[in-house]
């Protein structure tokens, strides 16, 4: 399985600045750092989970969408391997099983996805070009028998419409998310999906998927705690990016994601050789289906003016 990351070493997490993970540039927020420190205490740990039952209800009641829709997951990648093949439109997520897959259109600034075929898996926002399709596109797709799985992994702080709604009307829609980015907790693992075809997916998964630390986190927090946080989040997220859009002296994308899709004149696996030195690293995307070794994603985090300083040497001088 790949992603962006740096390596643990002796056991301990990476200390770099890495840009190259997209997580909520606001970090974990302080209330469910609190209710993980309470699971510990309290011994959550020692106990198996349940049915998940209260986990779900307080999914429900963040997202305002029935609770028999929901499954619960060890991530959102537990939920896409179980998943059988899709068309798939390049670049996306390389996680997906593809069955075939065709281009999106690159144009000066954007990449333009259009969904064709029968059945499609797609980001919504893209990874890893930020890109997004529209509620409009997503629903004419659906209306003409289209059956669609929709990964919002990062749409709790991404400037798109969700499609949540669309689970009620639509049987052959399953929408997959997450809250690894949104709540920057990559580690605890829980991933979720909306759709009729949740409780299928969830009876290929194996039991006790989902720890019980995440499990009483999620189960105890306040939900509209929750979305003060997201819609927060969101607006951080736009503003820093914008700023890093027009202080970044390469070709860059638009994005509506908590991350760039940027083109460098040279191969981001040497640029990455020397940030490494510097403590950075940015995402290669050498390895995405439609992109090459010029396009690396930047994460979207406050502290990049250190980053740019350094790219900006690195591309002027080779230094
Ligand atoms: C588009 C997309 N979907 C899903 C995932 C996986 O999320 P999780 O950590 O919840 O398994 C990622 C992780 O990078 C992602 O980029």
């Amino acid at each position: 399985m790949t992603h962006g990351g740096s390596q643990w070493l002796n056991g301990k997490p990476p200390t770099i600045k890495d840009f190259s993970v997209n997580l909520n540039p606001l970090g974990t927020p302080k209330f469910l750092e609190e209710l993980i420190q309470e699971a510990v205490i309290s011994g959550a740990y020692k106990y198996y989970p349940d049915n998940y039952k209260e986990l779900k209800k307080k999914i429900a009641e963040i997202y305002n969408v029935s609770e028999e829709l929901i499954g619960v997951f060890n991530g959102a990648s537990e939920a896409i391997f179980l998943l059988n093949d899709y068309g798939v439109i390049e670049p996306n997520f390389s996680e997906y099983k593809r069955s075939w897959s065709y281009f999106a259109e690159e144009s000066e600034k954007d990449f333009i996805f259009k969904l064709q075929g029968k059945k499609i898996i797609v980001s919504n926002p893209n990874n890893p070009t930020g890109s997004r399709i529209s509620l409009e596109e997503i629903v004419e797709f659906l209306s003409n028998g289209g059956e669609l799985v929709i990964d919002e992994s990062f749409a709790d702080i991404s400037s798109v419409e969700r499609t949540l709604k669309l689970t009620d009307e639509f049987d052959k829609l399953l929408v997959i998310s997450t809250f690894t980015k949104s709540l920057a907790i990559p580690g605890l693992r829980i991933g979720f999906t909306f759709g009729k075809k949740s409780n299928e997916l969830e009876s290929k998964a194996p039991p006790w998927r989902v720890n019980t630390i995440v499990y009483y986190a999620i189960a105890n927090v306040d939900s509209k705690e929750i979305s003060k946080f997201f819609h927060e989040s969101k607006r951080e997220v736009e503003q820093i990016r914008e700023k890093m859009i027009s202080s970044l002296n390469v070709k860059t994308y638009k994005s509506y994601a908590p991350y760039i899709l940027a083109k460098f004149p040279t191969s981001v696996r040497k640029i990455n050789e020397k940030l490494t030195s510097l403590g950075y690293k940015i995402r290669d995307c050498s390895d995405f289906v439609g992109l090459n070794e010029f396009y690396g994603r930047i994460a979207v985090r406050s502290d990049y003016k250190g980053l740019f300083v350094a790219l900006d040497n690195l591309l002027e001088h080779g230094n």
